[in-house]
């Protein structure tokens, strides 16, 4: 999930600031419409600040919980296997488009129970924004969402789309854009992110087996690993807030947007040791990965358990590889080791 806004005149930047200014929702706002070029209404709850904020995460909640998501890990298990084998059968092939975003597509497709409609997600691409055309238009996304509303409201269906069609806020049931803006965030919030942090591992492994070698003798570093890659990956490295909510008035300034950084936080050398060195074994990993605060990521279990199974997956797997091609975007300035995009990675196995 990467939200286009027009270009911040401030960002803040730092683990303290950035902390303080996540929890401060009156300074920064939420309260605002991304990507303007392609859609008009808000995505949830994304774009709205407490107390109604607080509202939608608890009609949510249910969907993201750790015990809900625990009992998929069997289907997840299969899911990463399966992929694994055939990636491996066939190389070198894309790791992002025949490996990451098809895994990431079908554990989708158990979570929202609509494994008839991976095809169709995978067919999309990493980016929903782009689905089926080259530039930015968001036709293919809402083509679908208008259809699994229909579909939903009619009560043809008995997934998670029937059930949020149907959520209801101060007992009141969302309207089609509300609905729009809450499935468009559980489409877009769990796709491109969770495809780069597998991607990053991959990626990782392929140039340092030693890493790969050492969480096989020691897989109770699994867990530190995730939040390592997690925190050197930032899948997403930054969020705007508004200094003057947009529903208040009409008398926008241009200049009210305000980026905040999280990846300038997750390498901050007063917060991390030597934060351009990948360390699986980092003890005390407090990242941001997930943003903080009150919009702190609502998929952050899906993301960890998922991550969890696909690195034990590949733990368990004889596969041993090294890079055989990369086409990859990094961050600039003093962060430019740091992967910002994964256009191409190809692998071979050694
Ligand atoms: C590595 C994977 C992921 C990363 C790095 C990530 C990152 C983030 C960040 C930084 C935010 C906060 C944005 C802000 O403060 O403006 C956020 C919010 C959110 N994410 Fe994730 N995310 C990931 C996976 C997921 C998954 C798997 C889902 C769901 C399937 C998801 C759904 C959401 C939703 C619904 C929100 C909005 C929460 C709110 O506004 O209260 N994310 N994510």
């Amino acid at each position: 999930m990467s939200v286009h806004y027009p270009k911040p005149i401030k960002v803040i930047t730092g683990h303290k600031s950035v902390r303080e200014a996540l929890r401060d929702t009156q300074s920064f706002s939420s309260d605002l419409q991304g990507d303007a070029d392609v859609r008009d209404y808000r995505q949830l709850p994304l774009e709205v600040d407490p107390p109604r904020h607080h509202l939608y995460r608890v009609a949510l909640a249910p969907y993201f919980v750790k015990p809900t998501i625990e009992k998929l890990v069997p289907i997840f298990r299969a899911h990463a296997d399966r992929l694994l084998q055939e990636y491996f059968k066939n190389p070198p092939a894309d790791v992002i488009s025949t490996l990451a975003l098809p895994l990431v597509m079908h554990n989708l497709g158990a979570i929202y129970r609509r494994p008839q409609d991976v095809a169709e997600w995978i067919s999309w691409g990493p980016d929903v924004w782009t689905a089926e055309s080259h530039v930015r238009d968001g036709k293919v996304l809402h083509e679908y969402l208008d259809r699994i509303y229909e579909e939903a409201i009619s009560g043809r269906t008995n997934d998670v789309w029937h059930e949020i069609a149907r959520l209801e806020i101060e007992g009141k049931q969302i309207s089609a854009a509300e609905f729009r803006g809450i499935a468009g965030v559980m489409l877009a919030g769990g796709r491109d992110t969770v495809v780069k942090l597998f991607t990053g591992i991959m990626w990782h492994f392929g140039h340092n087996k030693v890493d790969l070698d050492l969480l096989r003798n020691k897989p109770e570093l699994i867990n530190s690993a995730i939040q390592e890659f997690l925190r050197f990956l930032t899948p997403l490295p930054q969020m705007n807030r508004t200094t003057v909510p947009e529903s208040t008035t009409q008398d926008l300034p241009d200049d009210r947007y305000v980026g905040i950084s999280f990846i300038s936080g997750n390498f901050d050398e007063t917060v991390f040791e030597n934060p351009f060195h990948i360390n699986l074994a980092r003890g005390r990993n407090p990242h941001l990965s997930f943003g903080f605060g009150p919009h702190t990521c609502l998929g952050n279990h899906i993301a960890e358990i998922e991550a969890r199974v696909f690195l034990e997956s590949l733990l368990s797997s004889n596969y041993t590889w090294k890079v055989h091609a990369e086409d990859i975007h990094f961050h600039i300035s003093n962060l430019e080791s740091v992967p910002d995009s994964f256009r191409k990675l190809e692998l071979r196995l050694i």
